[in-house]
């Protein structure tokens, strides 16, 4: 029957406990290779060293600028911290759109567009002239040697900037400010967005030792030993690693799990053969595979009378807010034939059943797939330091994690599931990452001025 045929292929998307720890094995292979001098060269998952080698301890104080750049929105900031009887943050922020022609045009553009918001924001506060230490939140893989750098390895989600591959980001950042001629500006940190997440979350909860974003692309930073980051000397305490771990099966060690819908998603973006469990997982893509699976179903004539619609061969119609609408319990039907009207999709009531069910299961796997990887992350937490049993706790960001109706929850049983000797909370950032960012650049300016 019709429902039997939909079903054999929805099948492809389940995943059971003994395929989940075989994939939360293989994220745990991919981050010793990455971590090791000898591998990691040749490794996918890169492991990268941040500079960071403490969450914050509520000492930190002072003014500064934050850019935020690399998910849904960019953002320019103005954070004050303070300690003390005052400890607490102060934020002014004010959010910029990156037109799609400037994310995938020149470097010059870019920069010279990021330039042009600073200066905004600087006017908006009436704070030309002032110069403040600034962290660089950039949510991009990035080789550092120094807090203060940021060699761009490879654009990933929806940039593609010509001439920043191989740059160092702070530098491009300068040149174009040189290029207006307007105002100085001293960059003290160039940060991950799952590291200024992670640091974000850490001021609240001291239990607070990794970060995960799951939002336009997926990433997770943990605190690892310092005796096990080869590309750094020194073996006493603890660094922050940024796993960019959207890279796990770039070596073709998830192809068994990946379906042709996973295939063609990647063939067709910005990146192939790059960010395959990203794809799998992120908001990005998600609509991409669910829109791929109905076109599948509308030509086998399984749905929407066999009828392909223009706007179902349209790219990237299924944002996250629409998935997350249509998995919504407490939506009648009739709103999710309503969702699909908007999205100029016309449907009956069983169509709408069937692009519910297709939401589901695409949206489960991806809690799942992170929920490997982030077991995997936790238990080597606990086995480095010792332990049989480790609390700890997730710092958490993305428009998918916080706004789907369902991902939360399948992604915290799964963790679990797979690793039932940690104990893990999850305390979501209602402050984005830009916080922590300026935490870390607090730190860093009182090294720097005891170091005069
Ligand atoms: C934001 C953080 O809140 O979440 C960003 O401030 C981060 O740094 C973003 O990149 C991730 O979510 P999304 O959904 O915007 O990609
Ligand atoms: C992509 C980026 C990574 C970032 C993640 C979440 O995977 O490569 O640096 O943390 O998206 O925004």
């Amino acid at each position: 029957s019709q429902q039997a045929e939909r079903q054999t292929t929805l099948d492809m998307f389940r995943l059971n406990k003994e395929q989940l720890l075989e994939i939360k094995q293989r994220m745990r292979v991919e981050m010793e290779r990455g971590l090791k001098k000898e591998t990691h060269n040749s490794a996918t998952v890169k492991m990268l060293p941040t500079y960071v080698r403490s969450t914050p301890d509520g000492t930190e104080k002072g003014d500064f600028l934050a850019l935020d750049l690399g998910g849904t929105n960019f953002r320019v900031l103005l954070v004050r911290v303070r300690n003390g009887m005052r400890r607490g943050v102060e934020m002014h922020n004010k959010i910029y759109s990156i037109p799609a022609e400037v994310m995938q045009g020149t470097g010059e553009e870019l920069f010279d567009h990021i330039v042009h918001c600073i200066s905004d924001f600087l006017e908006y506060m009436g704070m030309k002239g002032v110069s403040l230490p600034m962290g660089f939140t950039f949510s991009f893989p990035c080789h550092q040697n120094n807090l203060d750098e940021g060699i761009l390895l490879k654009w990933t989600k929806g940039f593609k900037a010509t001439g920043c591959e191989g740059e160092d980001v702070v530098t491009l950042l300068k040149e174009a400010i040189h290029r207006r001629e307007e105002f100085d500006l001293d960059v003290v940190a160039v940060v991950n967005d799952t590291v200024g997440t992670m640091m974000t979350c850490g001021y609240e909860d001291p239990y607070c030792e990794v970060g995960l974003i799951v939002g336009t692309g997926s990433n997770a930073c943990y605190m690892e030993e310092m005796r096990n980051v080869d590309l750094v000397s020194g073996e006493e305490g603890r660094m922050c690693i940024n796993m960019e771990w959207g890279a796990f099966g770039d070596s073709g060690c998830l192809d068994d799990f990946r379906t042709p819908f996973d295939k063609s998603v990647d063939d067709l973006s910005l990146n192939p053969g790059k960010q395959r469990y990203e794809k799998m997982i992120s908001g990005m893509y998600l609509g991409e595979i669910v829109r791929n699976i109905l076109i599948d179903f509308t030509k086998r004539g399984l749905l929407f009378r066999g009828r392909i619609s223009e706007r179902l061969k349209t790219r990237s119609i299924f944002e996250t807010k629409f998935l997350s609408q249509i998995e919504s319990d407490r939506l009648a039907l009739r709103q999710v034939r309503s969702i699909l009207q908007h999205l100029g999709l016309d449907s009956t009531c069983d169509d709408s059943i069937i692009v519910k069910e297709v939401c589901t299961a695409v949206a489960r796997r991806a809690a799942q797939l992170c929920g490997a990887g982030l077991a995997a992350v936790v238990d080597k937490i606990r086995e480095n330091r010792g332990l049989d049993f480790l609390k700890i706790t997730v710092g958490v960001d993305g428009t998918l994690y916080k706004l789907h109706p369902h991902f939360a929850t399948v992604l915290h049983q799964t963790v679990q599931d797979l690793a039932p000797s940690c104990s893990v909370s999850f305390l979501q950032s209602e402050d984005g990452s830009g916080k922590g960012a300026a935490l870390i650049t607090a730190v860093a300016c009182r090294i720097r001025e005891a170091g005069q």
